[in-house]
């Protein structure tokens, strides 16, 4: 019950990672607000999850959905201790045959969306004196991949911006930190095999690429989302944490 009485932010909540860390910082004592552009499966969740769980609907893209899930949220809860960038979009395209709105959909909820949060979250932190900001990077911001220039890019640009916002509240009692997940067992990686002539074998050849063998769970990686949510990592600002089971080590 590490995060008891904390009001835990947690975006794209509905589902994979995002749902695991929901149920993870319920398990832990914290009360969860899921803001999901899906909001049907986000209700879903968070009715699964019981009374210390709500949902909104936001799309992080749009500055206007996040201010006002920013009122609502300190309206209900009068403060929000814990952020969790976590709504992510994919994209498997060559940077040639990449379309602009493809790139600024992709930029957008990966990048812009955590900047946005940050910036009508975190000021009411900073007034506190304490948060955690935890931002949902990938091992594709860590290295090069093909066709993933628009996903590499928002993922290895949230990997500067964690960094940079670090050293900006460094002195305020806020903590902001970035885990880099790699080949997890979420829709995402479905939709991702969904593309490939042949899903099973795309799914064999993922699970050879994770030196462990396997892929990840979401569970896996919502317990490293929780460890930066709990004063355990209260030393950490700035960290970037590979959650790949031994890909970036090899
Ligand atoms: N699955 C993997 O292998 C993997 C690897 C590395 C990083 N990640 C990252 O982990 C995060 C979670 O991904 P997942 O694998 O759980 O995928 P997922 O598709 O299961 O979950 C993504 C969630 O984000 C929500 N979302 C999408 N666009 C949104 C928007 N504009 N506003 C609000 N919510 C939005 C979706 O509705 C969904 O609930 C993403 O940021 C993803 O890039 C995933």
């Amino acid at each position: 019950m590490r995060l008891k009485g904390l009001k835990c932010l947690i975006t794209g909540g509905s589902s994979g990672i995002g749902k695991a860390t929901a149920e993870r910082f319920v398990a832990e004592g914290a009360e969860v607000l899921i803001a999901d552009i899906d909001i049907e499966a986000a209700n879903r969740v968070a009715e699964a999850l019981g009374e210390p769980a709500w949902a909104l609907k936001c799309d992080v893209r749009l500055e206007h959905d996040v201010e006002e899930i920013a009122s609502l949220a300190h309206d209900r809860w009068g403060k929000v201790d814990v952020l969790v960038n976590n709504a992510g979009s994919e994209l498997n395209r060559p940077y040639d045959e990449t379309s602009v709105e493809e790139w600024d959909r992709v930029l957008d909820t990966d990048l812009k969306g955590p900047w946005l949060m940050c910036k009508h979250f975190v000021p009411r932190m900073v007034e506190a004196g304490s948060g955690s900001v935890i931002n949902v990077s990938s091992l594709n911001g860590l290295v090069g991949f093909p066709l993933s220039t628009a996903y590499g890019s928002a993922k290895g640009g949230l990997v500067v911006f964690t960094r940079d916002m670090a050293i900006e509240l460094a002195s305020t009692g806020v903590r902001i930190n970035c885990v880099c997940p790699g080949v997890i067992d979420t829709g995402m990686m479905e939709r991702w095999t969904d593309l490939m002539p042949d899903k099973e074998e795309a799914k064999t050849m993922l699970r050879g690429t994770m030196p462990i063998g396997r892929m990840g769970k979401a569970e896996e990686v919502a317990g490293a989302i929780y460890f930066f949510a709990s004063l355990d990592s209260s030393l950490c600002q700035g960290a970037v944490l590979s959650v790949d089971g031994g890909f970036t080590a090899q």
